[in-house]
């Protein structure tokens, strides 16, 4: 740590000898990486911006900040850029609402390099949190001034015990938009510009904030880059309670509980009945919901190799949508999700701890909670009724996004989710498409034309795809970073570029579904298809298809079924 903060240093000193001592804004040179550029440039009513820290990297630097206890990682590999954390605190809400303190973090590339355009980058979840620095990492490669916030608070694991309800409203909501228009403002007085562009890239907690946003203020970005979004938090928390109900209520033997062993012979037997359903056997389940799956084949009475009818009782659960008294409250998931169920549903600490600490800290306060206090026809409608910090994301007529500024090529939506997903389920993501069809009083033709859904056979949870090795990377929200963390992999990148986008395909708009967006909101050419990426372990290309927007799908035509220009959307 202390090294990159002596390289930093230097780094700071060497800048300010190239450009000598600090000079005021003119229309073309970006001002110097020092706190002095940053403060006083924002007034706004209610509004105290503090510039926290002001750091320059040199070009293949790297970053990392002390005591972030969700991104503690150190970003490398980064192209010279000036770092500037700042905390905003926001009293424009009182009385109404508790007095909103937040902080963000910029990556500003050096004027060089800078495309004009701004990058809002999303968190990972609703546990960990501290500014996404990982993800924030991926935007100066393409020249984005790129931000991220922290939501209001600083935590690690599955640590929920953080709510108040001043930070849950600001992690619902208000870090995200503040740390918006404060940005835009910090960032045209950096480079002595307008801004040409505002973009969003966020999956999971990061895909309900992108959505949350453009149904809060249709002004914050020109096309938004949406992966499988954690938008019906009301529903989605309640549902992984019942799961988590459903394996603890009885006794070791009645209850069904599955362990993550069971669950991976699950998803082989899945993957065996599945995969050749869908027309190619190829190790990947293209259409989970057309599949026939017959859970017998597996059921018997030994569970080191099967399942009981119990635990066959509760996959089916997972599977299965959630209703309470006839109403849909959320989504079941798909078939291939299994490898995934053990992140919710894996071990009694999981099952006690974050399943119901939803219940626990963000609507009753109550730590004392146990599952035992669940009850379908009480804490459905409690938790629509709370709405914790309001972070639902569900007011779907988007129209003012669709149709913001004279400019009507902006306000795009590229959203995808992967269909072995087993942390959101991909199906959420349809009925968020179809909700906003429908309250938007549209046709899927019209749809099309601003906002377009790609689902991803094979993908998890906003990237990877374990035993399917399926294509999945294509620049989608965090993926980059995900790569470059992942300690077994990452260190074989810089072979195979530096790492950041698609290896090998920065700002490709054929494989890099943030350089289509922007090519679909500037140059009004619509996303038609996405060629996503599989790797081998030695980070050589496994094996590319197209992933295609919906209700279109990737159909083989002739040719290597390794390659994606042997597919096409139909
Ligand atoms: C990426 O593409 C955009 C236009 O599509 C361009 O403005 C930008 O400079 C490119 N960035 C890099 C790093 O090539
Ligand atoms: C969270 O951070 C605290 C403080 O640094 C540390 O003691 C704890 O082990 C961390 N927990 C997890 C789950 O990473
Ligand atoms: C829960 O109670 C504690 C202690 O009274 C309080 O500090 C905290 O703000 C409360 N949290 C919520 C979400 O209301
Ligand atoms: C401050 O709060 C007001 C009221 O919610 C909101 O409209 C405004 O955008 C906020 N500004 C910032 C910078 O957080
Ligand atoms: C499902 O599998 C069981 C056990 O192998 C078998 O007896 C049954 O006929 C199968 N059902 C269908 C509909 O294929
Ligand atoms: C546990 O099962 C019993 C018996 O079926 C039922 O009455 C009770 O409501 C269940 N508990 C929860 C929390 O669902
Ligand atoms: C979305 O709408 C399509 C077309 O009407 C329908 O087939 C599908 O079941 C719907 N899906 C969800 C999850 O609402």
């Amino acid at each position: 740590m202390s090294a990159i903060l002596v390289l930093a240093a230097a780094a700071t000193s060497l800048f300010s000898s190239v450009y000598g001592a600090p000079q005021p804004p003119t229309t073309k040179q970006a001002l110097q990486c020092v706190i002095g550029s940053f403060t006083g440039v924002v007034t706004l009513p209610g509004v105290v911006v503090t510039i926290e820290k002001v750091v320059s990297v040199p070009e293949r630097g790297s970053y990392r900040e002390t005591g972030n206890l969700g991104f503690p990682q150190t970003i490398d590999l980064l192209p010279a850029l000036c770092a500037v954390t700042v905390r905003v605190t926001n009293t424009s809400d009182v009385p109404s609402k508790p007095q909103s303190s937040y902080r963000f973090g910029i990556f500003l590339p050096t004027e060089a390099r800078y495309n004009s355009r701004m990058l809002t980058v999303g968190s990972a979840s609703c546990e960990s949190d501290g500014i996404n620095w990982p993800n924030m990492g991926e935007g100066p490669h393409y020249g984005f001034a790129t931000i991220s916030t922290d939501n209001g608070h600083n935590s690690n694991g599955s640590d929920l015990s953080w709510a108040t309800p001043a930070r849950l409203y600001d992690w619902g909501y208000r870090a995200l938009h503040g740390s918006v228009v404060v940005s835009k403002l910090l960032i045209e007085h950096y480079y002595a510009k307008p801004i040409a562009r505002s973009y969003y890239s966020g999956c999971s907690t990061g895909g309900r904030q992108g959505l949350r946003e453009i149904q809060y203020d249709a002004s914050a970005f020109d096309g938004a880059l949406i992966g499988a979004p954690a938008w019906d938090t009301v529903h989605l928390m309640p549902w992984i309670s019942r799961i988590a109900v459903n394996q603890l209520n009885g006794t070791a033997t009645t209850n069904g509980k599955l362990t993550p062993t069971q669950m991976s012979i699950l998803a082989a037997e899945v993957l065996s009945q599945c995969d050749r359903q869908d027309g190619q056997t190829d190790n990947i389940i293209s259409q989970p919901g057309q599949c026939n799956f017959n859970i017998s084949t597996i059921v018997c009475s030994n569970p080191s190799t099967c399942l009981t009818p119990a635990q066959a009782q509760t996959a089916m659960g997972i599977w299965a949508d959630y209703t309470v008294q006839n109403r849909l409250i959320s989504n079941g998931f798909d078939l291939s999700s299994e490898d995934q169920w053990s992140v919710y549903f894996g071990d009694d600490t999981t099952l006690t701890g974050f399943d119901f600490d939803y219940e626990r800290y963000f609507m009753y306060n109550r730590t004392s909670y146990t599952w035992r206090d669940y009850s379908d026809p009480v804490t459905v409608p409690d938790s629509e009724r709370i709405n914790p910090g309001q972070a639902t994301a569900n007011k779907f007529d988007i129209s003012a996004y669709r149709t913001r500024g004279q400019n009507k090529k902006s306000g795009k939506i590229l959203m995808y989710h992967g269909l072995a997903d087993g942390l959101i389920s991909p199906r959420s993501s349809l009925l968020y498409y179809n909700s906003t069809m429908a309250a938007m009083g549209t046709t899927l033709g019209d749809m099309r034309s601003w906002f377009r859904f790609f689902e991803v056979p094979g993908m998890q949870h906003c990237q990877f795809s374990n035993r399917y090795n399926a294509p999945w990377d294509f620049a989608g929200a965090g993926q980059a970073s995900a790569l470059r963390l992942l300690p077994t992999l990452g260190v074989g990148l810089p072979a195979v570029g530096d790492g950041w986008s698609v290896p090998g395909h920065l700002n490709d708009s054929n494989y890099d579904a943030l350089a289509a967006l922007v090519q679909w909101v500037e140059n009004d050419k619509p996303v038609d298809k996405v060629i996503a990426t599989a790797f081998n372990s030695d980070f050589s290309v496994y094996r590319t298809r197209p992933i295609c927007p919906y209700p279109q799908r990737a159909t083989y035509v002739s040719g290597d079924i390794n390659s994606a220009s042997s597919w096409r959307c139909a």
